[in-house]
């Protein structure tokens, strides 16, 4: 059994990681943190984990999250960056969910998340968590940045035409909708019920925080740069992502089934669907899978639907894979059960 610390236990990703792991198998909860419930039964907050779980909130205090084998941290930007040095030190492995280790830049890093970089040293040694690019790097990493949410859905639909070299790398479009929780459980007008119910909008047109994430990841698969219009939007559901991607083809491809299911052969958790299928978000709720299905709706024209729960793929179900891959355990454990539907 290895000792899990979380640090933002009482936000939305925090709960999927209690979630996930109670039922893993190979992970005990040592630890759960919370800085306003700290001293608080964790079911106060999360009754659905009553009777799964005694524990009570605690401080994030580096000396007792130093007693785990590994912590996530499912906290604000800004706040991995600044206790991973002394975990490290200790010993202790970490997933960070934010994106405190995502960009490899950290001038583009201070530019987006408007904050100096407090571990600039570390940055560098950090693995991008995304298994299916980097699951060799992953296995013997001490600190992980996992994936967005809309970067994993976008990049998994993207990364097998632009390894090939078939589509036009600086004309990418992703169209993405995402659920509320998206925003994390913070208070926020934007986010109320009244705001969000029979209503949809666009958000961050001029940018994003991901966009630099995406690209990143595409240049690295791409032997030509790539750009890629990336616009989100806020759809009146709580969890789910849902990306359509556009791609302009540069070659006739006899079989892009085939071409989607080599690339992504041997990696459990991407399903890639029956050619000209509509996967929705239900076929994806409350677990670890993407599925991808490929439309080619003229000579050139690609449309690829991608879709993930943001909770789990895009986020604490990804930080699971991870640890699999980091402690050696099956990369599947813990997630393995189907979604949750109707
Ligand atoms: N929501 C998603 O779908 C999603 C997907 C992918 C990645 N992410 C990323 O994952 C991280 C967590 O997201 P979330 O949606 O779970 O956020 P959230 O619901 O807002 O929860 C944040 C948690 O962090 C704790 N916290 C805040 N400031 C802290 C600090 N300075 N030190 C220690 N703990 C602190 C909060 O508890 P206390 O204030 O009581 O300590 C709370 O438990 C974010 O960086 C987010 O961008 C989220």
């Amino acid at each position: 059994m290895k000792r899990i610390g979380i640090v933002g236990g009482t936000g939305y990703t925090g709960a999927e990681l209690i979630r996930l792991a109670l039922t893993h198998g190979e992970f005990e909860v040592a630890c759960v943190t919370s800085r306003g419930d700290a001293g608080t039964p964790v079911t106060k907050v999360w009754p659905s984990f009553a009777g799964f779980l005694d524990l009570d909130f605690t401080e994030p205090d580096p000396g007792r999250l130093a007693e785990c084998d590994l912590v996530f941290f499912a906290t604000p930007n800004g706040t991995a960056m600044t206790a991973a040095p002394e975990l490290l030190a200790r010993g202790v492995r970490i997933i960070d969910l934010s994106a405190d280790f995502r960009l490899k830049s950290i001038p583009s890093w201070e530019h987006w998340y408007g904050m100096k970089h407090a571990s600039p040293a570390l940055v560098a040694e950090a693995v991008y968590g995304l298994p299916e690019l980097n699951r060799e790097a992953i296995t013997g990493a001490r600190l992980v940045a996992n994936p967005g949410c809309y970067p994993t859905a976008t990049t998994l639909g993207l990364i097998p035409l632009l390894e090939a070299g078939i589509v036009e790398p600086r004309t990418l479009i992703a169209d993405a909708k995402s659920g509320v929780s998206g925003a994390g459980r913070k208070a926020s007008l934007a986010h109320l019920y009244g705001e969000v119910a029979e209503n949809f909008h666009a958000y961050a047109v001029d940018g994003h925080r991901h966009y630099p994430e995406i690209v990143q990841t595409l240049n690295a698969v791409s032997a030509e740069a790539t750009d890629i219009t990336f616009v989100p939007h806020l759809l009146p559901m709580f969890r789910g992502i849902h990306v359509t991607l556009y791609a302009r083809l540069r070659e006739r491809v006899a079989d892009l089934q085939a071409l989607y299911g080599a690339r992504y052969d041997g990696h459990p958790f991407v399903r890639i669907e029956e050619a000209n299928s509509h996967p929705d978000t239900r076929a994806v709720y409350g677990t670890n899978l993407c599925r991808i299905s490929v439309h080619q709706v003229n000579e050139n024209q690609l449309v690829v639907l991608s879709v993930i729960d943001n909770l789990t793929k895009g986020a604490a179900g990804q930080a699971v894979q991870n640890a699999n891959l980091m402690f050696g355990f099956p990369e599947t454990q813990g997630l393995t059960a189907p979604p949750m539907a109707p």
